[in-house]
């Protein structure tokens, strides 16, 4: 098949326009690679005026690689469940399509995700690509930010990037909760949430790329004292975040986004909460662990 994408780049670092594909149609090969190549380029894409069925959507991300269950990963039960099986609800709602009380739990719990952050860099084997359709939007914010950790990571000096070469964190959701005040778990949440190792510099297999693997999630630093592993951290994520890494993502109603975990954290940004924000991802797994994983205690 020819190629028929086309992608217009938003910013000197990250992010492009997708153009010239319908993605209810199916995917071949030559564009899945197309689109592979691309986002390994951009890290993050962006497809407008796409109308897809959760079918659809589905169907667009098996084309680009096995799909990951993300059941377990927020505090959502079952029976709260609006979206077919692999689709992680992003959105504000419950079950019957109204947004959450603002002092619910489940709300409070999600919107730790406008902490900058990986996709499930809180599982071993954490989250590819993350690719996130919006059905409604609110009147005004919601925008979500997305910061390249490639340009990033190349953008620090010698010094800092030898003291971080080999340096393992420990990731978890109970860590990025706490940091907005969040700390009431259930015994069964602590064991669900409990932290994970990865690698902070990890390479791109397709591109030998290097990049910084920061996440909200990222509570310490394997060997370090606590206090200096966060203010490394911190540091670390201030530096990735500033203006001339990201690319803030104004939605509109029909857009698809894919970003790669691998190389981007992201953030949401906040919306009236009486508002409906309705927002589905799906997610490809990822190629493997970062780092051995300590053997269970
Ligand atoms: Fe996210």
């Amino acid at each position: 098949m020819n190629s028929t994408i086309q992608f217009r780049a938003l910013g000197p670092c990250i992010g492009a326009e997708a153009e010239g594909i319908d993605l209810r149609e199916p995917v071949s090969a030559a564009q899945a690679e197309e689109i592979h190549a691309a986002m390994d380029r951009y890290a993050v894409l962006v497809f407008h005026g796409q109308p897809l069925t959760d079918e659809q959507h589905l169907a667009f991300t098996r084309a680009l690689g096995p799909v990951e269950d993300t059941r377990g990963n927020n505090l959502r039960e079952t029976a709260d469940s609006r979206l077919p099986p692999l689709f992680a609800d992003v959105s504000n709602l419950d079950a019957n399509n109204r947004p959450y009380g603002q002092d619910d739990r489940r709300r409070l719990f999600a919107i730790g995700n406008r902490l900058w952050h990986s996709d499930a860099s809180f599982r071993a084997i954490p989250a590819k690509y993350s690719l996130l359709r919006a059905l409604r939007i609110p009147s005004k914010g919601g925008n979500t930010e997305f910061a390249h950790m490639g340009a990033a990571y190349e953008a620090l000096d010698d010094e800092t990037k030898a003291v971080i070469e080999d340096l393992v964190c420990e990731h978890s959701q109970l860590f990025s909760r706490a940091a907005i005040g969040f700390t009431e778990f259930t015994a069964e949440e602590r064991e669900r949430f409990k932290p994970v190792h990865q690698k902070l510099v990890r390479t791109l297999p397709r591109t030998g790329r290097s990049s910084l693997y920061l996440s909200s999630h990222a509570g310490t630093i394997v060997g370090w004292p606590l206090a200096e592993a966060r203010l490394l951290l911190r540091d670390l994520t201030e530096h990735a975040t500033q203006r001339e890494f990201v690319y803030s993502h104004q939605w509109q109603v029909n857009d698809l986004v894919i970003w790669d975990n691998r190389q981007t954290m992201h953030r949401g940004r906040a919306f009236p909460a009486g508002e409906p924000r309705d927002v589905r991802r799906t997610t490809l797994k990822g190629d493997g662990l970062t780092v051995e994983q300590p053997a269970a205690a």
